[in-house]
């Protein structure tokens, strides 16, 4: 009897805080209203000026959102009063690039120690490490106590990273390769994985391999980790030049990289996964859209999206609503929301009562064409709204964006212009500008060679590039031709044509 009281006087309590939560907060301006089936949602700014905040973690006892900025800083958004505060600056993150303060999870459960989970890069001497550490989060929301849980191998790039806590109340990192060609299929290293660990660091008594961390393996960079309320766990990850994905995580199984890239579907890879099991992705993309945080969403609040994940994407521009079956096994739907609106989008965050927040990251190292604005990085929210009252706008079903037109400026547009922008000039220091190049207008085959195999390390006109340049031997000849001729003829430059025989012999 008197455990029924309780339950009532909870149904009374919960929508009466709710009520007097969303009551008393300020307001802010709404930019736009987005048209679902049936929902409105209404998109509103709720922080700005911030410098590429990585991750959004939801703080249930001071009502505010816990982010991540890369440089090293730990800041909190208060819902109610939109004040931003400093929490900590972590003195040693080392940031460079995509390298710094990365993923982190807030483990906030009743009557027990908080936890904040952290992943981060820093650098002693001239080695550089992916951290995971924990620290203590007190009911005020202030940092103490850190403990490093584990240090793994880092690079300049590569370095992933996510951290979540599921509902098993079980610790799971995603890992880069470190840019390594053996650590994602070795599985005695912790790159390139999702570990599993206790809540305090050591290896659980259930892992699925005895004394080790790894629970699943054969991952190049991931950027998104979410759960949905059965601890189902869900990567999204980045390819090289095609095929990004999101991966539905089971124990054990090896995802494929760096033998397999995205689905199961040339001779070599079916060939691979003949000889040992690989686990295919449960989506790709190709061109690739560079997805990044992902969150999951169960709430009602939303029926359309009720059951999906929401993934930000870099490259792409958008938030994109990846509607999954309803065993969670498959992804039937995807819609496709803000492209080209906020630029550069990072992290997702739902919390309880149906919000989600997800925030833009053009402050970051590869801006895109028109971006940063004045007020980025900005934190965004959706909400759902009894009507329109700002100008409207509808996801669009997503289309595939593979270009069937075998146009020189198309196929650049898809494959190149995220590095080397569509003007061609590349950005200083991180990707070289295509105009006066040399390999751009010599010699034919360095051209074709450099196209179809890639490079890395290589110095050019005095700067010795950190990133990569991806392989594009996956391009059909003809299109190979069209991007090299529109590179020898564009952005100033003045070469001559190329035919295709110069290319049939370097396959
Ligand atoms: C992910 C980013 C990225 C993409 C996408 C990319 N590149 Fe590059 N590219 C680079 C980097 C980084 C370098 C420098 C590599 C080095 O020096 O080791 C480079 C180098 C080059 C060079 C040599 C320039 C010189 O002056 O020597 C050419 C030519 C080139 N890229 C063309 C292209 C074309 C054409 C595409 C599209 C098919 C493309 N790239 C796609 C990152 C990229």
């Amino acid at each position: 009897m008197k455990k029924r009281n309780n339950n009532v006087w909870l149904w009374v309590l919960v929508p009466l805080l709710y009520a007097c939560s969303t009551q008393d907060e300020k307001e802010t301006t709404i930019i736009n209203s987005v048209q679902l089936e049936h929902s409105i949602l209404s998109v509103s700014k709720e922080a700005a000026g911030l410098q590429v905040p990585w991750d959004l973690q939801y703080d249930h006892i001071n009502h505010a959102i816990l982010f991540s900025e890369i440089g090293g800083s730990i800041r909190r958004l208060d819902i109610r009063t939109k004040n931003v505060i400093l929490v900590d600056s972590l003195k040693d993150v080392y940031h460079q690039r995509t390298l710094g303060l990365l993923g982190m999870s807030l483990y906030q459960p009743e009557h027990e120690q908080a936890y904040l989970y952290l992943s981060y890069t820093s650098k002693s001497d001239s080695l550089i490490f992916s951290n995971l550490y924990r620290y203590d989060y007190s009911l005020e929301g202030n940092l103490s106590n850190p403990k490093l849980l584990l240090q793994i191998p880092g690079n300049t790039g590569h370095n992933g990273s996510r951290v979540i806590v599921s509902t098993d109340k079980k610790v799971y990192w995603a890992t880069g390769d470190a840019a390594s060609d053996t650590f994602a299929q070795d599985s005695s290293s912790l790159n390139g994985k999702i570990l599993r660990l206790n809540l305090d660091g050591t290896i659980p008594a259930d892992n699925p391999i005895t004394n080790s961390y790894v629970y699943a393996w054969g991952f190049r960079n991931m950027q998104g980790l979410t759960h949905n309320a059965n601890g189902t766990i869900y990567t999204s990850e980045h390819g090289d030049a095609i095929e990004d994905e999101i991966n539905l995580i089971q124990p054990l199984k090896n995802y494929g990289w760096p033998q397999i890239e995205g689905m199961i579907d040339t001779e070599k890879e079916k060939a691979i996964a003949k000889l040992s099991a690989r686990q295919e992705p449960i989506k790709s993309w190709t061109p690739v859209v560079a997805p990044s945080g992902m969150a999951y969403y169960g709430n009602h609040n939303i029926p359309e999206w009720k059951n999906s994940l929401i993934l930000a994407t870099l490259k792409n521009q958008s938030l994109r609503i990846l509607k999954l079956s309803a065993d969670g096994k498959k992804i039937t739907d995807e819609n496709v929301l803000f492209k080209d609106q906020f630029g550069r989008l990072r992290s997702v965050l739902v919390v309880p009562n149906g919000d989600i927040y997800f925030c833009s990251s053009n402050r970051d190292w590869n801006p895109q064409k028109g971006f940063p604005k004045p007020d980025d990085d900005v934190i965004y929210r959706l909400r759902l709204s009894t009507k329109a009252t700002a100008p409207i706008i509808k996801p669009e079903a997503s289309i595939s964006v593979v270009p069937t037109v075998k146009n020189g400026q198309t196929l650049y547009d898809a494959y190149c212009a995220s590095c080397h922008k569509s003007d061609g000039k590349g950005l200083k220091n991180t990707f070289p500008s295509l105009a006066q190049s040399e390999s751009v207008n010599g010699e034919h085959k360095t051209l074709l060679k450099l196209l179809l195999n890639g490079l890395s390390g290589q110095e050019i006109k005095g700067i010795k590039y950190e990133g990569a340049m991806p392989a594009f031997s996956f391009l059909k000849d003809e299109e190979v031709i069209e991007i090299a001729n529109y590179i020898r003829t564009h952005f100033g430059n003045n070469a001559s044509t190329i035919n295709q025989q110069n290319l049939t012999s370097l396959r």
